[in-house]
């Protein structure tokens, strides 16, 4: 079941050009994703120990995005790229965490829907890349990530529905597609996942 909301503006031919032009570079960003996804999944886990309901799923999620980050090292090792030395600030992520609530309920709502949100471009993005590549087996690859991401899309917001009113959380969500389109938008375009 579909349960969270389509981004609102669709990534640009440019920035689908800039991965394609320099795909190793941008392996080594996803490659970071995916570890960060991973644990941002953990941190849900960490701060929030009492919400027992979604555990099982985030450990879950968790996993996932540490074999997918395991799949891209892979990929990279075969091709000879080493990870990224120093990691750059993710702008795009900190815009939006910056206009997370403050109070400490309405703020796990909020990192719910961010998640979502994250995801959702992700499986948007990753599905350009699948569109865009010519090789079968990385092509095949990338649209498993994009289906993979979709389902975190849906779970984050599934997270919320257990704790939070429908409305209020289909409100908010719709709120932050509009704050993701306009981190996205400010981004400089570059060959990196964001
Ligand atoms: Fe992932
Ligand atoms: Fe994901």
């Amino acid at each position: 079941m579909k349960l969270n909301l389509d981004i609102a503006v669709p990534s640009s031919q440019a920035w689908i050009d800039a991965v394609m032009a320099d795909f190793d570079s941008f392996l080594q960003d996803h490659a970071d994703c995916e570890r960060k996804a991973s644990a941002m999944a953990m941190s849900f886990v960490a701060k929030y120990p009492d919400r027992t309901e979604i555990i099982p799923e985030l450990i879950e999620t968790a996993v996932e995005e540490l074999e997918h980050f395991q799949q891209v090292y892979k990929l990279m090792e075969s091709k000879g790229i080493k990870l990224q030395h120093s990691i750059g600030e993710d702008l795009y992520v900190k815009a939006l965490i910056k206009k997370c609530h403050s109070g400490r309920l309405e703020r796990f709502m909020d990192r719910l829907l961010i998640a979502s949100v994250l995801e959702t471009r992700g499986a948007e993005r990753f599905k350009m890349v699948a569109d865009a590549l010519e090789d079968q087996e990385l092509r095949e690859f990338y649209k498993m990530l994009w289906i993979s991401e979709a389902k975190h899309g849906h779970i984050f917001v599934k997270m919320a529905l257990q704790y939070f009113d429908e409305k209020i959380v289909y409100n908010r969500l719709a709120w932050w597609i509009e704050q993701e389109s306009e981190a996205i938008q400010n981004l400089e375009i570059r060959p990196a996942l964001h």
